[in-house]
């Protein structure tokens, strides 16, 4: 029988992409990447034609990613290593049309996040998306920087960074190997 993390590595990240609103061709930024559960299915969404720009501090979980995206074998994956400038993405403005924030924020106290959003904002095309998955808040599993915040709390700091929020939704999807039913937040840049 096939594990949660085969099934949605195999055929259903893909189908959730799709839903998120990725396209064939794009550039994606996955901040906070991990070992690439998000960033696999993303990659096999944008195709040969397409980018994710993979992004985390920690270099052991950027290596598993690269072995998992070549025994995929997906060449559009470029890992960046923002060890010791953590904050910044070092990429051109308005390049990207999608970014994923996806089970990260809880990391980052209020002002890092902001300079998340702010670096967002800088580097995502008008009217790109960005598409949060704001896990470890109060009323879920809480945890650090997000236990005492609500899903609002995320999306009024969200707001404020010049994006607005164009859907709110519930949906099944992989959380530390097994699966989870999250909110997903699609926020559009304004
Ligand atoms: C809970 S993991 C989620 C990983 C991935 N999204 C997944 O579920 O497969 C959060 C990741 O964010 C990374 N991270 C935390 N703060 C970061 C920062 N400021 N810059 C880059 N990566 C960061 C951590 O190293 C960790 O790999």
């Amino acid at each position: 029988m096939k594990t949660d993390i085969e099934k949605w590595l195999r055929e259903e990240g893909k189908v959730f992409f799709e839903d998120i609103g990725i396209k064939k061709g794009q550039k994606i930024v996955d901040f906070g990447c991990g070992a690439g559960h998000y960033t696999i299915p993303a990659a096999k969404v944008v195709g040969k034609n397409g980018r994710v720009y993979a992004l985390d501090k920690d270099t052991e979980a950027l290596n598993q990613l690269t072995q998992k995206a070549e025994s995929e074998g997906l060449d559009n994956i470029v890992p960046i290593c923002n060890q010791s400038k953590e904050l910044e993405i070092n990429l051109e403005d308005e390049s990207i049309d999608v970014m994923l924030l996806y089970d990260i924020l809880h990391y980052m106290e209020s002002e890092k996040r902001r300079r998340v959003y702010e670096n967002a904002c800088r580097i995502l095309k008008a009217g790109a998306i960005l598409s949060v998955y704001p896990k470890h808040r109060r009323s879920d599993e809480p945890l650090w920087n997000l236990a005492d915040m609500e899903l609002e709390d995320v999306i009024g700091e969200i707001e404020r960074a010049k994006f607005h929020l164009e859907r709110k939704f519930q949906k099944k999807l992989i959380h530390n190997g097994n699966y989870d039913v999250g909110y997903i937040l699609n926020f559009r840049k304004r």
